[in-house]
């Protein structure tokens, strides 16, 4: 069986879809795995390592992918009329492993199923404790969570912790944290470990504890609405207008205390709430820093750009894109680490073949395309 690993075409991805340790273990398998020359540039991770650890190097994509029975990207990949169209070099039937965003990006999910690949999206993991060591998003979102404190850090002319000299004390910075999910906690983590005084808002009862827990302060509206805000998959729902209301009447109160917020809430499938109004940031002290990890979805600040530090009101707010491509050495590593323990489920082991379980609930919550058809329910398809 032959594994591929082409170099990721998307301008502003520096990750990588294996590791040195996840091609040795892929080898270990008994696949022959293909690594395309400089794939792992961006996340340092070198043609030398890779070949060490058993994997020939191909010169171009072309190479790499042709005749290649599974596929791993970080990206989903190019269709026909994008930058280059990778599917095209694919053989019909090739198992690919990416991040297709789904929800969002019908045209690549129909490019799957035109190409004919069996597609499998790593975001739909389900959230079941026998797919944890699978779970892209938790392994991205915690990194992130900690880069987007890093960030505020660097944005922010004041230090975090308290400090007490000879020339006066400084003040310890306050932050907020809104969505205390897993890029959320290890925010509150990361800003707690630099000195900072931290809360932390969150429509999930379940989060209360778990903010505590860290040492910072629970901010949230509890009224009857929010013990129920939760679904069985552990995500947020939707909130009402009324319960918005309220909430936003909460957080107006508290950010014109914060120097630094840094904002994760999402809404699987859903555009990110908007928490932060022009107002609330016109409430802030200037030179307060606000960190929007939702922006890639439609952002939690209302004035935040995708890509950018903007400066509004005298704020700073820094709206970078695929903030875990931001350590993509790390992000890389722990990427590669679930696809590899993805792989395990569908390979097997006596006959280093592929063997797919299709009543797996990890394979059926995972699939998007096969047989030339869109097959997971939520995008319209039909399992099986
Ligand atoms: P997410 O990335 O979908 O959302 C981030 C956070 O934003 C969530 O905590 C969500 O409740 C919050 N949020 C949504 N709307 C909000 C609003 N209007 N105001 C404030 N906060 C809002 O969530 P993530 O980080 O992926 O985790 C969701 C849950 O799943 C967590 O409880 C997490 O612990 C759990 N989880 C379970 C796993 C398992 O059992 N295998 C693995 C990973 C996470």
């Amino acid at each position: 069986m032959k594994i591929a690993i082409p170099k990721e075409r998307h301008p502003q991805e520096a990750r990588v879809a294996a590791s040195p340790d996840t091609v040795k273990a892929l080898v270990g398998l008994g696949a022959a795995v293909s690594v395309e020359k400089g794939a792992g540039q961006g996340a340092a991770m070198t043609d030398d390592a890779y070949k060490k650890a058993g994997a020939s190097i191909a010169k171009d994509e072309k190479t790499a992918l042709n005749g290649a029975d599974v596929v791993l990207k970080v990206r989903r990949p190019m269709a026909e009329g994008e930058a280059s169209d990778e599917f095209a070099l694919m053989r019909k039937s090739a198992v690919v492993l990416a991040l297709f965003d789904p929800m969002r990006d019908k045209a690549g999910v129909e490019a799957a199923a035109k190409a004919g690949t069996t597609a499998f999206s790593m975001e739909l993991i389900p959230r079941i404790t026998r797919a944890q060591s699978m779970d892209v998003l938790s392994s991205q979102a915690n990194l992130a969570g900690y880069k987007a404190v890093l960030d505020a850090a660097a944005e922010f002319g004041r230090a975090f912790p308290m400090m007490m000299t000879a020339a006066g004390t400084i003040a310890p910075a306050r932050a907020l944290v809104m969505g205390a999910g897993v890029a959320g906690l290890q925010a509150i983590a990361t800003a707690r470990r630099l000195g900072a005084i931290v809360s932390a808002t969150d429509v999930r009862p379940a989060a209360k504890e778990q903010v505590e827990s860290l040492g910072a302060s629970f901010v949230a509206v509890e009224d009857e609405e929010f013990k129920q805000a939760e679904t069985a998959g552990g995500y947020a729902k939707e909130m009402s207008d009324a319960y918005k209301k309220k909430q936003a009447e909460l957080i107006a109160e508290t950010i014109a205390k914060q120097d630094v917020v840094i904002t994760t809430a999402l809404i699987p499938g859903r555009p990110a709430p908007k928490l932060i109004d022009e107002a609330m940031v016109k409430s802030m002290k200037p030179g307060s820093v606000i960190v929007d990890l939702a922006v890639e979805t439609g952002g939690n600040c209302a004035l935040s750009q995708a890509g950018k530090v903007v400066v509004k009101h005298g704020v700073k707010i820094v709206g970078h894109n695929n903030v875990p491509g931001r350590l993509a050495v790390d992000a890389s590593a722990l990427y590669a680490k679930n696809l590899l323990n993805f792989l395990k489920l569908i390979i097997d082991a006596e006959s280093g073949e592929l063997k797919i379980d299709w009543e797996d609930e990890i394979i059926k919550g995972t699939c998007i395309t096969h047989d030339g058809k869109v097959v997971h329910p939520q995008l319209g398809g039909e399992a099986g």
